[in-house]
């Protein structure tokens, strides 16, 4: 009978050392090294296969059995193992990476509307509900429509209330108001009824003022159709103002002159600061300015190719941040161009 093989010792120990290490492990690299080392090709179980044909025949079952023993209980305490470092990686993870869900998030930024962008809204809604509808025109305007054809010739002494910003090409202008569109409207809906308002910034070259801006909103209104009166003007810039300010604030038309306009019109409305007593805000007289208006003047009316025998209309230019500064008491209109984020929030 032949000596017992040596390497049923060497698996013994193999498996002992192997246990004890693994037993110490506590991260997955450790743990593949340690695969390789005592289950891969090199290691004694798998050398202990290998040597089997080389075993004493009486031997070999034995060999083979051990062996086997051997690399099913690595493998199964190893898959154990594996099952723990993975928890523990992740367990640590967790702790690492917490969130704390009690600290306050973070505010989102959120913008708000332009004053002017408010106020036109308001305006713009106002004169829905009366059948009037938006019409963008141009700020590039010719020369031709800001005066001419708005009965204003070259050389009229009313063109002094408008200074004008013009370019190196001649008869182009930066318009000075919105009353050119009212030509563009008629010449686009003749003979049609118009109802509209038009919306839009002119320019004017002017000292820079806490009351006047070279660049401001203006918004123009603009009737015209068959047997318009200064009676449906008065009504509907009434009605406006009323929904506007307050519903039984009182408003009186002044006498006033515009060349495109024929009776001409200022619009004032009851300070409603001081009630109509007398106040700073409407330098002691107890009414506020606020718009030009007129019927349209039959030059006009024909420009926009319209008989002024047999159609008529009303027309009325206001200035929204004169508006806004009435409804919020601002005093200076260089507040609404200037850009400074205290005055934009308040909005
Ligand atoms: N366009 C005039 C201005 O800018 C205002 C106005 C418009 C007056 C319509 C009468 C009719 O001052």
């Amino acid at each position: 009978m032949s000596e017992k093989p040596i390497i049923l010792a060497e698996l013994e120990q193999a498996q002992q050392k192997a246990l004890a290490l693994l037993a110490e492990i506590q991260d997955e690299e450790p743990l593949q090294a340690w695969k390789r080392e005592y289950l891969g090709k090199a290691s004694t179980v798998m050398s202990a296969f290998s040597s089997i044909g080389g075993q004493p025949k009486e031997f070999r079952p034995l060999v083979g059995q051990v062996a086997n023993q051997v690399k099913q209980a690595l493998e199964a305490a190893l898959e154990q193992r594996a099952r723990i470092v993975t928890e523990a990686a992740l367990t640590r993870k967790i702790a690492d990476e917490r969130v704390d869900v009690t600290l306050p998030g973070r505010q989102p930024i959120s913008g708000g509307l332009h004053p002017q962008t408010l106020v036109l809204r308001r305006i713009f809604a106002i004169f829905a509900e009366m059948g009037f509808q938006v019409y963008r025109s141009r700020d590039v305007e010719s020369d031709e429509y800001n005066f001419e054809l708005l009965n204003i010739p070259a050389h009229h002494p009313a063109r002094d209330m408008w200074d004008t910003f013009h370019i190196d090409q001649p008869g182009v202008v930066l318009r000075t108001h919105t009353s050119p569109g009212q030509i563009r409207v008629m010449r686009e809906q003749a003979p049609n009824p118009i109802r509209v308002i038009l919306p839009g910034m002119c320019y004017r070259y002017e000292q820079i003022s806490s009351r006047s801006e070279i660049q401001f909103n203006q918004v123009e209104v603009l009737a015209v159709g068959k047997n318009i009166t200064f009676g449906d003007m008065k009504g509907t810039l009434n009605g406006f103002v009323r929904r506007l300010f307050n519903a039984d604030v009182r408003t009186r038309l002044r006498p006033s002159y515009f060349p495109f306009t024929e009776p001409s019109a200022e619009m004032d409305v009851e300070c409603f600061v001081c009630g109509g007593k007398g106040c700073s805000v409407c330098k002691g007289s107890g009414w506020l300015e606020i718009m030009g208006c007129g019927i349209v003047h039959p030059t006009v009316l024909k420009n926009g190719g319209y008989d002024p025998e047999v159609y008529s209309g009303f027309a009325a230019g206001m200035g929204p941040e004169r508006i806004s500064m009435l409804l919020h008491k601002i005093e200076d209109i260089r507040y609404f161009w200037g850009n400074d984020a205290r005055f934009l929030e308040q909005f």
